[in-house]
């Protein structure tokens, strides 16, 4: 009896579900770090989001961007988790899963697609793209794909589910009472005229029978992963500053990005999330509207934009550039609960003669060290920075932590300092093998 208690204590300590989430505005080398993982992982299952999201994996010199699908689908034997929390666009995703199938890559028996997941219809684009341009709000800058319209059918309960597409009646049903909504409201707002309800219908149906063949309880398929000792790593989008509840509101996507996002938008208890990674850029981008503390509007923001290649991998937009913001990530490290980080990008600030780093915003007087809640603080503090050496080598490709130069070492070892959280990696350039390991999640 006591024998089997301590061996169950053992085994609860070695099944870890991992969840990996964007520390800043996005983009900050998600899916290169997932790939990595994912070598020795059972499963990728992403939580939230949808084809705003672009992320980015090089390896044997070929790079592929994925928007929907998990990063783990260039290891064979993964299996590949699309959770509830994901808003899907069927067209998108059969193109994504056409251009995998063109590489090589099997999918059938590897990728499955949780039957409670939103469907994005083209009218949620309409919509996205007419509040953006056409609309009394702020433009956000969105990837205009239909991910806030269809995240706010879901929470308004019309959304309409994978699931839905096993009965085609209801299917109808569902989608025409949208259809009848969608067409008076676009009409009314923007003046555009939906197409015929038809040819949405007939669109949807000719995705039917790809989706269903992928389409399963995976709630239920994960609790048996996890039963059965798999490592699960669940895969955030977007970042934590674009958290619809925590992020730089109303400049924010949809969808809760930080990690409990991952216990809703996957059916996983918090009490089986096992550690939470942090992915994090050595410097800040964001793209799309919004306040930014740290931008920089000069030369250096141009160079870190030309070097980072920083350009949006789902729309080409540039992304603007800035440097670390410590304020930003500390909050990040206390909202998702970090274990450990992951340095990208390190090579991007070589060459620099001195590096910034903001560990603080001044706003009429005060300082703040916690991030406000007001976009408009956010949009006018002033960034309080502490200045650190930069160093001339070339550190692209370096894979041991020696080697790196002196300088970018001190500016490392002060920014786990700043955070009081380790880093598990340091990234050196794009590909799997330009990484630092420092320490293994298994
Ligand atoms: P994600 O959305 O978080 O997955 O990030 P993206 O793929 O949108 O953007 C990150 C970009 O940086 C991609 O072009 C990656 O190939 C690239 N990248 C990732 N890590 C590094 C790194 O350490 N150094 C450099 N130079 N590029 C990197
Ligand atoms: P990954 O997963 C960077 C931004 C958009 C816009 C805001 C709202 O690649 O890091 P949306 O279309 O979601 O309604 O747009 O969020 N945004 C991203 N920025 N990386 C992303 O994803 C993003 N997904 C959305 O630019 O400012
Ligand atoms: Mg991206």
């Amino acid at each position: 009896m006591r024998a089997g208690l301590i061996l169950f204590v053992y085994l609860e300590k070695f099944m870890p579900v991992v969840v990996v989430v964007g520390m800043q505005w996005g983009d900050e080398g998600k899916g290169k770090i997932i790939d990595l993982l994912a070598e020795n992982v059972d499963v990728v299952a992403r939580y939230q989001g949808g084809h705003n999201a672009g992320h980015t994996i090089c390896f044997n010199e070929k790079q592929f961007v994925l928007h929907l699908i998990p990063s783990g689908i260039f290891h064979e034997n993964k299996l590949c988790v699309i959770g509830n929390g994901v808003v899907l666009d069927p067209q998108a995703l059969v193109d994504e899963m056409r251009q995998l199938e063109e590489t090589g890559i099997v999918l059938e028996g590897r990728l499955v697609i949780s039957d409670r997941a939103n469907i994005i219809m083209p009218y949620h684009g309409t919509s996205d793209k007419g509040r953006e341009t056409r609309g009394g709000f702020q433009k956000i800058g969105t990837t205009g794909r239909g991910i806030g319209p269809s995240y706010a059918d879901k929470i308004a309960r019309a959304g309409i589910r994978t699931c839905d597409l096993r009965d085609e009646a209801y299917l109808k049903d569902r989608l025409l009472a949208n259809y009848q909504e969608k067409q008076k409201t676009l009409k009314n707002l923007y003046n555009i005229e939906l197409p015929e309800f038809s040819s949405l219908f007939d669109e949807l149906l000719s995705y039917r029978d790809t989706i269903l063949k992928y389409i399963a309880d995976t709630h239920v398929l994960l609790r048996h992963q996890i039963a059965q000792n798999k490592n699960i790593l669940c895969e955030g989008a977007q970042g934590t500053m674009l958290d619809v509840d925590h992020g730089t509101y109303p400049f924010v996507t949809s969808s809760n990005s930080t990690s409990g996002g991952a216990c809703t938008g996957l059916g996983i208890s918090p009490k089986k999330i096992d550690k939470v990674l942090g992915v994090i850029k050595a410097y800040t981008t964001r793209v799309g509207e919004g306040p930014f503390p740290t931008e920089l509007s000069d030369e250096h923001g141009q160079h870190l934009g030309k070097v980072g290649r920083e350009f949006g991998a789902t729309t080409g937009r540039a992304r603007r550039c800035g440097w670390f913001d410590a304020v930003v990530a500390r909050y990040g490290v206390h909202l998702n609960g970090i274990d450990a980080l992951i340095l990208t990008k390190i090579d991007v600030l070589d060459g620099f003669k001195t590096i910034q780093v903001c560990t603080g915003y001044k706003y009429k007087g005060k300082i703040f060290s916690d991030m406000p809640a007001d976009s408009k603080i956010i949009q006018n503090c002033e960034p309080v920075y502490t200045e650190y050496e930069g160093w001339s080598e070339n550190t692209v490709g370096i894979q041991e932590l020696d080697r790196m130069p002196d300088n970018a070492r001190r500016y490392i070892d002060s920014l786990t300092e700043l955070l009081e959280t380790p880093f598990m990696m340091i990234s050196t350039g794009p590909d799997r093998e330009q990484t630092i390991q420092l320490d293994s999640l298994f």
